[in-house]
């Protein structure tokens, strides 16, 4: 044995390894980011499509490998055989066919190609319209009437929703795997993606064009919800702010006292600015932030001491550092932000 053979035969082993964990990983059945498991009528063109596209591949691929492979094993050289092949040069029946084929096949593949990202861009008729507008690092919906929300989205099941895709800043990619394609949100233009979803349900999507330093938690979180439901929860985001009291009324004080204000808008009270997200009905959300964080009191409390420290790059600036916020001023915050249903 050759020095140095025996190392070399363990890179198979490591690629082999390498690829069944890809796989694996790939194929986890929980996995929220996949478009293998359509929720909707979009997504389930655009996987038909891959479908064809993919079976397709996989027969081209056998038929090429195969005839490699067995060129290479009925013209191998044999033992004790001396002779040079027989050279050919040029075989024009072969080389019409190789070319026919596959113009013959992109030919085919085109129709389908085609008429899905004709039928994907076409507005559907009674499409509900939600404007979306991308932000370092945070998702904005406006529903019009005043309801504007931020992060999750929520829509009805059963009905396209036509979302109007708008940047605040620069470029992002708007992508929920299991309702739609990705569809890039552009400064200066308004971009256009259908949606829709069978059931009920969470559907988790993210951002999906490298925006800056906490691009990666720039994360989507969808509602469908049965036609009422929707109805219910859109004519509650309509409303202004709810009245507080207690703890929530001096959290409350202290917003409005402090920059809060200047960021924010909560309607029905003095914050009015369009910096940051809308928190009108902050309460009302599982998730704040690019959808990264839970809700809870721990991490609003984490969130509020210091925002940059667990999101880099974020506009919101540290509570305790920037803004001089107490520990008792961040409790009363935490109960006004929940408080907001
Ligand atoms: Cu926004 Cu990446």
């Amino acid at each position: 044995m050759k020095p140095g053979t025996r190392r070399w035969s363990r890179w198979p082993v490591a690629a082999g390894l390498a690829v069944l964990a890809l796989l694996g990983a790939g194929c986890a059945a929980d996995a929220p980011l996949t478009t293998l498991e359509p929720e909707g009528p979009i997504g389930r063109q655009i996987d038909d499509l891959w479908r064809i596209v993919f079976y397709l591949a996989v027969f081209v691929f056998v038929v090429v490998e195969g005839l490699l492979v067995l060129a290479l094993i009925r013209f191998r050289r044999r033992k004790g055989d001396t002779s040079e092949p027989a050279q050919t040069h040029g075989n024009t029946r072969l080389e019409l066919g190789w070319t026919i084929a596959p113009a013959v096949l992109l030919a085919a593949l085109a129709i389908p190609t085609v008429s899905t990202i004709f039928a994907l861009a076409r507005e559907p008729e009674g499409a509900l319209p939600i404007t979306v507008t991308a932000r370092q690092w945070w998702w904005e919906y406006d529903y019009g009437d005043g309801a504007i929300t931020a992060n999750e989205l929520h829509i009805p099941t059963g009905r396209p929703i036509r979302l109007a895709l708008e940047s605040g800043d620069i470029i992002h990619s708007y992508w929920i795997p299991k309702l739609a394609g990705k569809q890039d949100v552009v400064p200066g233009r308004t971009n256009h993606l259908t949606i829709q979803a069978d059931r009920p349900g969470t559907y988790l999507g993210t951002c999906v064009e490298y925006c800056g330093l906490s691009h990666a938690n720039m994360r989507v979180k969808a509602f469908a919800h049965s036609p009422d439901d929707f109805a219910r929860w859109l004519a509650d985001q309509k409303r202004d702010a709810v009245a507080v009291t207690g703890l929530a009324a001096q959290g409350r004080r202290v917003f409005e006292s402090k920059q809060c204000v200047s960021c924010h808008t909560i309607r029905g009270t003095p914050a009015q600015a369009k910096v940051g997200p809308d928190l009108t009905h902050f309460g009302s959300r599982t998730t704040f932030a690019g959808a990264i964080f839970e809700s809870t009191e721990a991490e609003l409390r984490r969130w509020l001491e210091d925002a940059p420290a667990v999101k880099p790059g974020s506009k919101m600036p540290s509570g305790v550092a920037d803004m001089g916020l107490t520990d008792e001023d961040i409790t009363a915050l935490i109960a006004y932000l929940q408080a907001l249903k």
